[in-house]
């Protein structure tokens, strides 16, 4: 069953603890969408999620080399922006498939621009300025992702 869940965040720091509980509820791999337009907050959630597997250091949007790897103590994330991505087929060539394997953590950045080449999500985050801050809804894709969101109620 489809489950989705809605929290305001009214700054920044809000934001990183979001993507924070999220991967506290995780323990395998994912594959999760974030929705939202430009400077929505997106790699500011994607932040909390790396920080909680281990990651301290800064995170850095992988506009043109299109894909981050993040080899952590307690799990490989694979942190994506395929915001300059010219045509999804392109993802074939960077071989997708390594990426999207059981156990890995794989966070998609405009989604859509790979439309047709990608794993379906697991789960879709979606965030919306609001009120100054932030609305994230998290909706489920999958059976793995409604137990998750279950999880985060
Ligand atoms: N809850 C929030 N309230 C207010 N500002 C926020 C919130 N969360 C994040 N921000 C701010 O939004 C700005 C953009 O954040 P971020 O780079 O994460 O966006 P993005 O969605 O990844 O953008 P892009 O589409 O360019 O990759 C940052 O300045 C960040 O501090
Ligand atoms: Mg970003």
């Amino acid at each position: 069953m489809q489950k989705q869940l809605e929290i305001h965040l009214q700054d920044e720091a809000a934001t990183v603890v979001a993507g924070r509980s999220l991967a506290e509820n995780l323990d395998n791999g994912l594959v999760l969408y974030l929705d939202g337009v430009l400077g929505a907050g997106k790699t500011t959630f994607c932040r909390g999620i790396l920080q909680a597997f281990g990651h301290s250091g800064a995170v850095k949007s992988p506009t043109y080399t299109l894909v981050e790897p993040y080899e952590l103590a307690k799990r490989k994330v694979f942190h994506f922006d395929l915001y300059r991505l010219g045509d999804p087929e392109e993802l074939e060539y960077m071989g997708i498939r390594d990426y999207f394997q059981p156990g890995h953590i794989c966070l998609v950045e405009w989604p859509e621009k790979g439309r047709g080449f990608l794993p379906e999500a697991d789960l879709i985050a979606k965030v919306v300025p609001e009120a100054g801050g932030r609305k994230l809804t998290i909706m489920s894709g999958s059976e793995l992702g409604s137990t998750i969101v279950a999880r985060m109620l």
